[in-house]
């Protein structure tokens, strides 16, 4: 929703408030005609005399709000008005003296009913910004890697809810103060902290919140989760559900080391290693007890003994690292395709440019381009301190205690190993745990073998390997610069309060990659929708849309094709 200047002088033209959620001339259709506006003037404590403005007219905007309103029409590059959205740095507590910040960016629901809910994201790292993945997977615009300009996002989050983004713990992007934390725990007292100054300043007291993210996220959701259950406090954390995707939540060498071998053999057609290096990973494969392992236990319903550790192959005990299977594969894939991207393992060179910037050795950025988030005029705009050095993941070390050098990491077992996603899990009954099949930085079957060590609701592990269908709606709407794929796209299950689900096509951001499939997700979530099976269209997809499919393809005549 566009703020005009009026409303910190007490007059609001509310007719922009109503044109905002009228499809916006520019994005879709130039021709589309824009109704007469509605003007009347907004006096406060007033409501509006017109009843289509007052309903229109912003719950989020007060006083104590207003210092955060992002001017939706003033996004540097982003030329459409992105609507109404709050930004800024909240401290971690009351205290006078506080100087730790966290950094958001809130986005209230576009859909026109009043959801008393939010839903936080959380990108993982540890150390990286969540406003990666608000710029390249569930934001309402997105700028992928490789694109010239940022689209409307047709699959944003702020369709179905109120979404908060939010940068954590303190050490990264935005956010302000000196990183003193070592562990889960304290990270998660500092999310708490944050998150109750949010809900006063926002006035958001009772509400329904859900906890999403993904990859190291996988730690933070959980930890997170757990810290507002034990808060007892459902005025300010009302958990009622998390969603993590592509996450560690276990033992390393399970969810990496162990199942690469396999994971490589499946994609061979397109990893294309040859034959001799890849028997001779084979042989290290079982020498290093991995063969056997996934024989013995990754089994669908699992062994009731807890499954043993393996050595880490990067233990200081042994000279070599032969059992490390995922650098020794990872070498080898660069050598075959050098823009080998593990995250996405579909795709070859070149390396498209982020707007993100750099995050691995060897990514490519070309002379002379800025990082998004670090520019002068987008951090003005967004209320973040302008001169921040903003990083996509952050070079200081964020559970190093004030220690930038230290080497100390998370001092926290994963949450799927000492209760705490099995608490999580039984006090919601809706934790939804997914994964993208072409990521290899965290496989899909090294998540389940996780799971299957995991007790919950009175059993272990899961009886059946996902073989349910995951349906993605077909969306009517074409936007060029921000498709999904629709129809089956996965396999899902789901057992006493964890659903789990796959997309075969995604890479390890699945919403970014698949974004039908992480709306249909988030709708799962919220209660919207009952399961991955249901082949009903999105609940937001209101007006004629009979489901019969992309009005673009299926009505388009075949181009004749260039070569
Ligand atoms: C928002 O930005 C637009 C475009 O820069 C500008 O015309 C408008 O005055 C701004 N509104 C406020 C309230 O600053
Ligand atoms: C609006 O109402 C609030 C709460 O009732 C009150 O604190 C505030 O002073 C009022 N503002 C104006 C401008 O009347
Ligand atoms: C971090 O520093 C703050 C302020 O000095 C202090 O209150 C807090 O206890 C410290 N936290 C940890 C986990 O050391
Ligand atoms: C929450 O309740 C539990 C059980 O009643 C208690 O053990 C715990 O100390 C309480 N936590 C807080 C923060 O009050
Ligand atoms: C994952 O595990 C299943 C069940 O054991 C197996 O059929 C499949 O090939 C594995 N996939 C990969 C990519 O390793
Ligand atoms: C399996 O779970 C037990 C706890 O139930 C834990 O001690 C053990 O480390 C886990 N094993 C793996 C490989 O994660
Ligand atoms: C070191 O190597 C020996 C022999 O291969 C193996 O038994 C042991 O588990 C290894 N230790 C570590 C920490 O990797
Ligand atoms: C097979 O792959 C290995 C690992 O990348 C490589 O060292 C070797 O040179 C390859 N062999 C041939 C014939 O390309
Ligand atoms: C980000 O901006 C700071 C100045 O504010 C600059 O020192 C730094 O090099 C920039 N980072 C990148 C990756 O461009
Ligand atoms: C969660 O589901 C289990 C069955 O799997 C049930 O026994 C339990 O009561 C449910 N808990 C809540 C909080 O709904
Ligand atoms: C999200 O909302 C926009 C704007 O109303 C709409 O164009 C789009 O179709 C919606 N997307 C879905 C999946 O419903
Ligand atoms: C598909 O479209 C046709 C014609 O537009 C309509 O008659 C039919 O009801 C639609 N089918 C479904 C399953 O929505």
């Amino acid at each position: 929703m566009k703020l005009s200047l009026s409303i910190f002088s007490g007059l609001f033209c509310a007719s922009t408030a109503l044109a905002a959620t009228k499809p916006h001339p520019y994005l879709f259709n130039k021709r589309v005609q824009v109704k007469e506006p509605l003007v009347e003037r907004y006096v406060p404590n007033q409501s509006f005399k017109h009843p289509e403005l007052e309903k229109r007219a912003s719950r989020w905007l007060t006083e104590k709000t207003k210092e955060f309103a992002v001017n939706g029409s003033a996004i540097p590059e982003v030329p459409w008005d992105i609507g109404e959205s709050y930004a800024g740095l909240l401290p971690i507590s009351d205290a006078e003296d506080e100087t730790r910040k966290l950094f958001f960016w809130f986005f209230p629901s576009t859909d026109s009913d009043l959801h008393e809910e939010i839903v936080i994201w959380l990108n993982g790292g540890p150390g990286c910004s969540s406003l990666s993945g608000f710029l390249t997977e569930n934001g309402p615009f997105t700028w992928m890697a490789g694109t010239a300009a940022p689209v409307q996002n047709p699959y944003s989050w702020t369709n179905l809810t109120n979404m908060i983004w939010i940068e954590q713990p303190v050490g990264v992007g935005y956010t302000q103060g000196t990183p003193n934390i070592t562990d889960e725990v304290e990270l998660a007292q500092e999310f708490i902290g944050f998150y109750k100054q949010f809900v006063d300043a926002f006035d958001a007291h009772g509400y329904k919140v859900y906890v999403t993210g993904e990859s190291y996220a996988g730690y933070y959701v959980p930890y997170i989760a757990d810290a507002f259950i034990g808060a007892n406090d459902t005025n300010y954390y009302n958990l009622a559900g998390i969603s993590i995707n592509d996450p560690i939540i276990g033992d390393s060498v399970v969810q990496q080391q162990v199942v690469i071998f396999p994971f490589v053999e499946y994609w061979n057609n397109i990893l294309y290693l040859n034959d001799t290096f890849m028997e001779q990973m084979r042989k290290r494969q079982a020498e290093c007890g991995y063969t056997e392992l996934i024989d013995t236990y990754f089994t669908f319903p699992p062994k009731e003994e807890p499954f043993p550790v393996l050595p880490d192959p990067f233990g200081y005990e042994n000279e070599t690292i032969i059992c490390d299977m995922f650098d020794n594969l990872y070498s080898a894939l660069i050598e075959v395709n050098p823009c080998f991207n593990l995250y996405h393992i579909s795709e070859t060179c070149p390396h498209p440019f982020s707007q993100l910037g750099i995050i691995n050795s060897g990514d490519y950025t070309p002379p002379n381009t800025q990082v998004y988030f670090n520019r002068t005029d987008v951090q003005e705009a967004l209320h973040a301190v302008v001169g921040t050095n903003w990083e996509q993941c952050s070079s200081r070390n964020v559970f190093g205690n004030g220690n930038d050098s230290s080497y100390a990491g998370d001092a926290s077992p994963g949450p799927a190993v000492n209760g705490v996603l099995q608490r999580v899990i039984e006090y919601t009954n809706n934790t939804i745990v997914g994964s993208g099949n072409l990521d290899m930085i965290l496989p899909t079957n090294g998540t389940l073998f996780a799971l299957q060590n995991m007790t919950w609701n009175g059993a272990k592990g899961l009886s059946e390997y996902p073989n349910l269908p995951v349906y993605a709606p077909y969306h009517p709407e074409y936007n060029g610069g921000s498709l999904a794929g629709s129809g089956y796209q996965g396999y899902w299950t789901a057992e006493r309060g964890l659903m789990f689900y796959t997309a075969q096509l995604a890479g390890h951001e699945l919403p970014g990659y698949t974004p039908g499939v992480g709306y249909r997700m988030l709708e799962i979530l919220l209660g919207r929708v009952a399961n991955f099976s249901v082949e009903a269209p999105f609940t937001t997809q209101k007006g004629d849309f009979t489901g019969n499919g992309t009005i673009y393809r299926r009505s388009m005549q075949l181009p004749s094709m260039a070569f």
